[in-house]
């Protein structure tokens, strides 16, 4: 009996203990690969949450999806399974739809407004709703660069793209863009695009200058449209869970590190963008630079059926005229 009773007083002083570390143990997952402008932003994080905690916190960071894509992800988050991850807006908007609104053709003239879109007091208003709507805290927002097009064969017009298989981020607004250019948009999550326009299962993909050229998507290409048409924002988040049980002290410092790294990928995009685009012309591969006349009436038709799904769209124009 005293046996057990010394087992039982270990094993639960035991599972205390690792409680108490795993609450200061965070976990943070992400999709893109160690390389990636994202996943060198969390890594930075995580060293400055160590510090700032004086080693209290530390943060273990998952990239290229080891802890699964982004839907499963952002289970995890709800469940409190998984602490934090940065993650795209677009897979957060599967969930709540206002935030589709960031995805309206040209909404941004370049890559620096698309910036400062984002850091305006609208843009942030808009995760407000997340932890009652998708039970996530989203800090701030970050970005990837603005999308382009990457194309076995020729792509002289919109036109050309009619029924060919054009790889997308999974998320409605893109879906509905490329519906209405008159493509086959196929949903397929980053980790598997490069062998898929390598072996032809896609004729195009939607895709960012960093990724472009980095991971060199251009590779088993013969033409680069470079048509700056939607930004790609991404968002901090921290599981609401995991957030109700920290103290107001470390919610502050967790926010302020969070936001803060978060928001220097704006940064990177604004000064690295322009180069990636001059490297992936000078590649010899057929480059052209469009405008929103190359996608005809597509425009027209994304914003009939967003100002229907989504409130947000007026007031982010409106963001968007007051930011130029
Ligand atoms: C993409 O799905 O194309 C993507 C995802 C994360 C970062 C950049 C691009």
């Amino acid at each position: 009996m005293k046996y057990f009773k010394k087992l039982l007083t270990s094993a639960a002083l035991l599972a205390m203990s690792s409680l108490t570390v795993q609450a200061d143990e965070f976990r943070l997952g992400l999709i893109t690969p160690p390389p990636h402008i994202w996943t060198k932003a969390a890594e930075a994080f995580g060293a400055e949450l160590a510090e700032a905690s004086d080693g209290a916190h530390s943060l273990s960071v998952f990239p290229a999806r080891q802890l699964g894509n982004e839907a499963e992800m952002l289970q995890q988050l709800q469940t409190g399974a998984l602490d934090m991850a940065f993650m795209t807006v677009a897979e957060v908007s599967n969930r709540a739809p206002e935030l589709g609104a960031f995805y309206a053709p040209y909404l941004a003239n370049d890559i620096g407004h698309a910036g400062r879109i984002l850091r305006s007091d609208s843009a942030k208003s808009m995760l407000e709703p997340l932890p009652g709507q998708v039970g996530v805290v989203g800090l701030g927002y970050g970005m990837a660069g603005l999308r382009q097009i990457v194309s076995r064969g020729d792509v002289s017009s919109a036109a050309d793209l009619a029924g060919k298989k054009l790889r997308i981020t999974p998320f409605a607004p893109i879906l509905d863009f490329y519906n209405a250019v008159g493509a086959a948009p196929t949903p397929m999550p980053l980790p598997s695009v490069y062998d898929a326009l390598a072996n032809g299962q896609v004729d195009a993909i939607d895709m960012d200058a960093e990724l472009i050229w980095v991971l060199k998507y251009y590779d088993h290409a013969d033409t680069i449209v470079q048509s700056d048409h939607m930004m790609f924002p991404m968002v901090g988040l921290v599981s609401a869970k995991v957030w109700a049980g920290m103290s107001e002290d470390d919610r502050a410092m967790i926010s302020d590190l969070m936001t803060k790294h978060v928001d220097s990928t704006i940064d990177s995009y604004v000064a690295k963008e322009a180069g990636w685009l001059e490297q992936i012309a000078g590649t010899g591969k057929t480059y052209t630079k469009v405008d929103a006349s190359f996608f005809g009436n597509a425009i027209d038709e994304w914003n009939a059926i967003w100002s229907q799904k989504t409130s947000s769209l007026d007031a982010l124009r409106a963001t968007a005229a007051d930011t130029e």
